[in-house]
């Protein structure tokens, strides 16, 4: 008698169990070599035969292309999964088919195909299910240990975006004094008190309100304090053209456990007060409305952190920042002194440990005023082309503050390219 398992691509166990079964095919491909070799061959020549037999190893393999986020492409990284079809696979001393079935129907909303894998095995055999998939969870979760996985939206659903990231260290992101342990406190405070919430019947849930000009850190921050939580982030860009109320609200219900929400610019939604028209069609983009009402329907039993950005706070409405939709503000300026010399250290930490050339750093750079008018990432690009170059920084500064007076950065941009010309 035989026993079947199916489990569809929206399982959030389907990922596991295909990267469970590529390094199993791995694992096994690893055995098998060995067992070519020579000396092995002598001992178990005839048994390795009839298990390469009975144990044909998968085909059908299909490629899978993860691109760093913010590596460069030349680091994409390539991993084979089992493909569509059967496969049969042994597992201790049970056969396994797994069977990655494509169905006709596509999934209108993500225009993916619907998949399903199914394993069978004998009745007998069964218990190996449960076996599998604790190792692939084991498996999943090793992969995933120290890093943060970003999600976007796609179609309805969210989709694990490019490789899982290094964890950014919260250490690498220089707010002003106390700022950061004010929103770090204030998360895990939150955190620590799901009960409390529960008991009052209060949905569960913070949200966070970054604003400052481009370049302070806020998206930085918030990757880095997801990190620091061990929680992944789920991007959505309230700008992106294409998100319409109704998928906001929808992708608003359906975040991934332990994910921090992060809804960027979210002052497009501010100038886009219009009314669903009589055909209920509010456009292409998010309306306010549609932005509160979604902020509004997210209760779920899990903690529910929300950030939200915006570079353009004078287009904040009061009806926003209302507890249970935003809960604390902050805002992320220019550089401060104590914030150019955190970013300084990180830089020069090494090659200047006396502090000397910092403190003419400092001293010229508020002659040239440029403290409390630079962005943080127009600092960090300075530092990262002078990098071990402490006279190289401090003769660039001109390039700084000469864009500061045309109220932009033209010199260094976000991702540290500077201009020298
Ligand atoms: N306060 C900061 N501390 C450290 N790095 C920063 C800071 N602000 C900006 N950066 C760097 O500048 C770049 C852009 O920052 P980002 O977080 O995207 O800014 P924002 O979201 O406020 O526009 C990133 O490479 C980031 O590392
Ligand atoms: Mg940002």
């Amino acid at each position: 008698m035989l026993v079947d398992l199916e489990i569809t691509r929206h399982d959030e166990a389907y990922p596991w169990l295909l990267q469970w079964m590529t390094a199993f095919h791995r694992a096994q491909a690893a055995g098998a070599e060995l067992s070519a070799q020579p000396h092995t061959a002598k001992k178990g020549g005839l048994l390795t035969s009839v298990i390469s037999r009975l144990n044909p190893r998968l085909h059908h393999l299909q490629v899978r292309t993860l691109q760093p986020i913010d590596g460069p492409s030349s680091a994409a990284h390539f991993s084979f999964v089992p493909g569509h079809g059967k496969h049969i696979l042994r597992y201790g001393s049970a056969f396994l088919m797994v069977d990655r079935q494509r169905e006709k129907s596509i999934n209108i909303g993500t225009a993916e195909p619907f998949e399903t894998i199914t394993l069978t095995t004998l009745y007998a055999h069964r218990h190996i299910f449960e076996r599998i998939f604790t190792e692939a969870h084991q498996l999943f979760q090793q992969m995933q240990e120290g890093k943060t996985l970003i999600y976007n939206s796609m179609g309805p659903d969210w989709q694990q975006f490019g490789e899982a990231k290094r964890k950014r260290p919260l250490d690498s992101v220089v707010l002003e004094r106390g700022v950061k342990e004010r929103i770090v406190e204030d998360v895990q405070a939150f955190l620590a008190a799901r009960t409390w919430y529960l008991d009052r019947g209060i949905p569960y849930r913070r949200g966070y309100l970054l604003y400052g000009p481009p370049g302070t850190g806020k998206s930085s921050f918030i990757q880095a304090l997801a990190g620091h939580l061990d929680f992944n982030i789920a991007i959505l860009n309230v700008s992106e053209r294409g998100l319409t109320d109704d998928r906001l609200n929808h992708l608003l219900t359906r975040v991934p456990r332990r994910t921090i929400v992060l809804l960027e610019d979210v002052d497009v939604a501010f100038v886009n007060r219009r009314k669903p028209g009589a055909d209920g069609y509010a456009g292409a983009t998010v309306t306010f409305s549609g932005l509160l009402n979604a902020l509004d329907g997210v209760a779920s039993a899990e903690e529910r952190i929300i950030f939200l950005t915006t570079n353009h706070v004078e287009k904040l409405d009061e009806a926003l920042i209302r507890p249970g939709r935003v809960d604390m503000t902050v805002r992320l300026g220019e550089a401060t002194e104590y914030q150019i010399e955190g970013i300084w250290d990180r830089f020069y930490a090494d090659v200047d440990p006396t502090g000397e050339a910092k403190q003419r750093f400092m001293a010229r750079a508020k002659e040239l005023g440029l403290v409390n008018s630079v962005s943080t990432a127009a600092l960090q690009g300075l530092f990262l082309y002078n990098k071990d170059d402490v006279e190289g920084a401090i003769s660039m500064m001109e390039g700084l503050s000469a864009g500061k007076d045309r109220r932009q950065q033209p010199h260094v941009d976000h991702s540290g390219h500077v201009d020298v010309a």
